[in-house]
């Protein structure tokens, strides 16, 4: 059954520290009809991340969501109509379709909308071969340029892109240390995905725990998170370590930018290289990143978790979740079934 209204959450106010639900409104409209060379998609599945975050508050690597709009977000659909002559009804499809039941639209966009391949199911779409898995990928091997005994540290380590993170370096031959928040994370770290080491942030002092676990100092850094650890990492630094910035998620909600880690200079000192990136620099690149994925996780050398929420209604409730640490694993919704 299709509903016979268009749900859709719009971004009512920019969010003032953390996100609420009031910075949002549920309202219905009629179902869109596709224009000429669009499509007409029913959402199945909606993707959070923690950028969203970002989207709604300013101008970032793509510009900031203007209020009385739907909320952004990537997502798969079904097509259900079609006036494009490259996609048929039925067909699976991912782009960024937002927080609503339905989207007309050409597929143009900064996620563009693709047809998933045949065998892969919906939400393995938006979880390891969507944006966290490559990420991890393309962050550890072209940016942290890891090799084989190095000292590898991730933060947010039992999270979509960390987990992710940890255990490519442990493929590639690293000692895997990770931080994240709560026993049964760290636990799940550690017995399941074979860190060698983890540190419960929210319980143990990082600092005199990285100390102990990294003696001679860290070569790679995987940084989610960015603050405290951040800084403690910094202080660790082995000669020419590389810090690769894919996140910062315990500054996302703050309304004042924070002071910078006051051990920055020790990057100087170790001649070690910071550097950020964004994904979607490496989107030509992507089919590399998904084959090497599908390979280890066929060959259960890779292990992912998926945290699922149900309903558009707790769109807002769910992308809380990444911010309080609720999720375990990546964080996704399931709006409906195919037809
Ligand atoms: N550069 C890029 O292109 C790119 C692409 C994708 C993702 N990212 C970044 O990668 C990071 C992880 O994203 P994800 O999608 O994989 O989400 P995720 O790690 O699955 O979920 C977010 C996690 O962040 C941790 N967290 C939340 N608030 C925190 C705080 N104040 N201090 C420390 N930890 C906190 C929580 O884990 P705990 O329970 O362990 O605290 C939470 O589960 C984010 O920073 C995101 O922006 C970057």
């Amino acid at each position: 059954m299709t509903n016979d209204v268009n749900r859709q959450w719009l971004l009512m106010k920019r969010p003032e520290g953390n996100i609420r639900k009031d910075d949002f409104r549920l309202t219905e409209s009629p179902i869109p009809a596709p224009a000429q060379g669009q499509v007409l998609v029913r959402n199945l599945w909606l993707s959070f991340d923690p950028t969203q975050s970002g989207w709604m508050r300013r101008d970032t690597y793509i510009p900031i969501i203007p209020l009385g709009e739907v909320m952004r977000a990537a997502s798969v659909g079904q097509v259900i109509e079609s006036k494009h002559p490259d996609y048929k009804v039925g067909e699976l499809v991912q782009g960024a379709f937002g927080w609503q039941d339905y989207i007309a639209t050409d597929g143009a966009g900064f996620l563009p909308m693709r047809r998933l391949p045949a065998d892969m199911p919906p939400n393995l779409a938006l979880s390891l071969f969507g944006i966290t898995g490559p990420t991890a990928y393309f962050g550890v091997l072209d940016v942290g340029q890891v090799k084989p005994g190095e000292t590898f540290v991730v933060s947010g380590a039992a999270g979509a892109t960390g987990s992710v993170a940890g255990q490519i370096a442990k493929l590639k031959g690293c000692r895997v240390i990770g931080t994240a928040g709560g026993k049964a994370k760290c636990e799940w770290l550690k017995e399941e995905l074979g860190f060698d080491a983890v540190i419960d942030y929210q319980s143990e002092n990082v600092g005199s725990r990285l100390s102990e676990f990294c003696p001679d100092g860290i070569d790679v850094f995987f940084d989610n998170v960015g603050g405290i650890v951040l800084n403690e990492v910094l202080a660790r630094l082995k000669l020419r370590a590389r810090i690769v910035l894919c996140g910062a998620i315990s500054r996302y909600n703050d309304s004042t930018p924070a002071p910078g880690p006051a051990n920055y200079g020790n990057l100087i000192v170790t001649r070690s290289r910071m550097e950020g990136f964004i994904i979607l620099d490496y989107a030509a690149r992507f089919p590399e990143a998904i084959g090497a994925l599908a390979g280890w996780l066929k060959a259960g050398s890779l292990k992912q978790r998926e945290d699922v929420a149900v309903g558009l209604e707790n769109a807002p409730d769910t992308l809380v979740r990444l911010f309080t640490g609720q999720n375990f694993g990546k964080q996704l919704l399931k709006i409906a079934e195919p037809l």
